[in-house]
């Protein structure tokens, strides 16, 4: 197996890479990613490498000469950052998988995109969203996410390209931060409290979205690429998550634990009517069936090993 992550220094690529290098051998992964700065934060112990993959020929370059035969394609703009600059968010998001999907049909690669909780819409049930359902989002970035889905499919069922993916929720972790994201405060109200004591989010206190711990996430990327193929009726994509809470109750299991953490709110606009247009919960049913999705964390579980964890990178 030789696999190429693009977009390898984001939220999930800095923790996919090792994730991968253990299943895999180190020798079998390359970590590509367009800021040198992060190529040299991801090049301990692996082979790193500065690619844009918005760059066919080089992209093309990297997979020809590496024998890459899976790619993991994350390279992306996230739902708030997109709707500052929505042609951008298109550009990047489609450019990046469009090329990804070119290259694994010509060599053979198979191919795993993720999609989100952000290709639903307000129109889509809420409650236990099921896995075949209403999907117009409002955002660009879930524009982004739905089409990727479809053109996906497509180029399995027109070429036989082996793509899979999954709608991930918001993904929590303590390696590297995420940026631009809706569900960010999940992550961001961690550092926070342990640093001052104090977080101010911007979602409301109601509101419930989705999510997963870091590891369950990994386990997603790897379980489903590794999955029988005959037992996949869905490919682009499958509900996945792991617990559904408001930042309300995240807050009080973090006070339960973080004494006198204080928490405010100040709602951001555009981050309200995003969570609010997304699901409050979704069917992970077909996951489970399919391919065996068993996520292990829920939010209790995950406050401890967060606290733990961030306190530890703190010190
Ligand atoms: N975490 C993403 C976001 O909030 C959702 O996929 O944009």
């Amino acid at each position: 197996m030789n696999v190429l992550i693009v977009g390898a220094g984001g939220q999930i690529g800095t923790e996919l890479v090792p994730h991968l290098q253990k299943i895999y051998g180190e020798d079998n992964i390359i970590a590509a990613d367009l800021r040198p700065e992060v190529v040299s934060r991801l090049s301990g112990g692996s082979r790193a490498i500065m690619l844009d993959a918005l760059d066919m020929k080089a992209y093309t370059e990297v997979v020809k000469e590496n024998k890459i035969n899976r790619i993991y394609n994350l390279v992306a703009l996230l739902s708030a950052t997109g709707e500052k600059n929505p042609l951008l968010a298109w550009n990047i998001n489609m450019g990046a998988l469009l090329n990804s999907l070119e290259i694994a049909k010509e060599f053979n690669c198979s191919v795993f995109t993720p999609s989100s909780i952000g290709a639903f819409g307000k129109d889509t049930p809420h409650v236990k969203t099921p896995q075949d359902t209403v999907m117009r989002p409002n955002t660009m970035y879930g524009v982004c996410k739905v089409s990727g889905e479809l053109l996906s499919d497509y180029y399995y069922s027109r070429y036989g390209v082996d793509t899979r993916s999954v709608r991930f929720p918001g993904i929590i972790s303590n390696g590297c931060l995420p940026g631009g994201g809706t569900t960010d405060y999940a992550v961001e109200v961690f550092y926070e409290v342990l640093k001052s004591g104090e977080y101010t989010c911007p979602i409301p206190e109601n509101t419930y979205m989705d999510m997963l711990y870091m590891p369950d996430a990994l386990n997603a990327c790897t379980q489903l690429m590794d999955a029988d193929p005959s037992k996949l009726v869905h490919r682009n994509s499958f509900n996945v998550t792991a617990m559904s809470f408001s930042p309300k109750e995240l807050f009080s299991s973090i006070e339960k634990r973080v004494n006198g953490a204080k928490f405010k709110y100040e709602i951001d606009p555009v981050k309200d009517q995003i969570s609010s247009s997304w699901p409050d919960s979704l069917d992970d049913s077909c996951a489970r069936e399919e391919w065996g999705w068993k996520p292990v964390w829920d939010m209790e579980s995950m406050v401890d090993d967060m606290l733990t964890a961030i306190a530890a990178k703190l010190k």
